[in-house]
């Protein structure tokens, strides 16, 4: 399939959404778990955002099927997500009456992180790479990937940090092959994770 690589920060409002549903559909963590509302508002503070390296694959028909993005404060993202206080209230209200069981991940996971300790300086944090499931072994993900580290070389971040399920084993030979080496693993709520570091020369 014909695709083209789009910067997030390029993407339009309904490439946001569409972004957004794939995101659901193939990205299994607590972003997802909040429900899609919380996924969109993620990915637009995403593209407003100047220190944020991502990219977005579109194939020719329009379809967003592939996406890899970071920051060096990713922190910065999800506590917007905060915001406005109002939005965010009525969300919290919908997850407790509709998914309690969520709440209790987010605070078990609040509670119950033993790592990592943020991103260190110089680094830059490969939060989320996804392909669309009709997309997958194709070589989408290594080019999405192949397109973050070049970025974030071209802006000199000194390495690459991110974070994956101990049990992901696509995602983790897929991080070994571009180099990434495993320097932790930690808990975090119901998830063991490996912290993962690529060096740039
Ligand atoms: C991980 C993911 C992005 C890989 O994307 P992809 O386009 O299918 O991967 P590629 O076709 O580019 O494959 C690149 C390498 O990844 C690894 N890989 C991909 N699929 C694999 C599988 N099913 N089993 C084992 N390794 C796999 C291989 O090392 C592969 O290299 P090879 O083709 O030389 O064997 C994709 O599986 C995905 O979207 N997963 C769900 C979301 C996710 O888990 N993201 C990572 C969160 S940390």
């Amino acid at each position: 399939m014909e695709y083209r690589l789009i910067e997030i920060s390029q993407l339009k409002a309904d490439q946001i959404q569409r972004l957004a549903l794939l995101h659901d559909s193939v990205m299994h963590t607590l972003l997802s778990d909040l429900g899609l509302p919380f996924v969109w508002r993620y990915y637009q503070i995403a593209r407003a955002d100047p220190n944020v390296v991502g990219f977005c694959a579109i194939s020719s028909s329009g379809e967003v099927i592939g996406w890899a993005m970071g920051s060096p404060h990713p922190d910065r993202i999800t506590s917007q997500l905060r915001s406005p206080l109002l939005w965010f209230s009525l969300q919290m209200l919908r997850i407790t009456l509709t998914r309690p069981i969520v709440l209790w991940q987010l605070i078990s996971s609040v509670f119950s992180l033993s790592g990592p300790e943020g991103v260190k300086e110089g680094a830059i944090e490969l939060t989320y790479i996804g392909v669309a499931k009709h997309q997958k072994g194709r070589g989408l993900g290594k080019t999405l990937l192949s397109a973050f580290i070049e970025e974030s070389r071209a802006r000199q971040y000194r390495s690459v940090l991110l974070s994956v399920e101990r049990e992901n084993l696509a995602a983790i030979s897929l991080y070994e092959k571009e180099g990434f080496q495993v320097i932790a693993t930690f808990s975090e709520g119901r998830y063991q994770r490996h912290r993962m570091e690529l060096t740039l020369a």
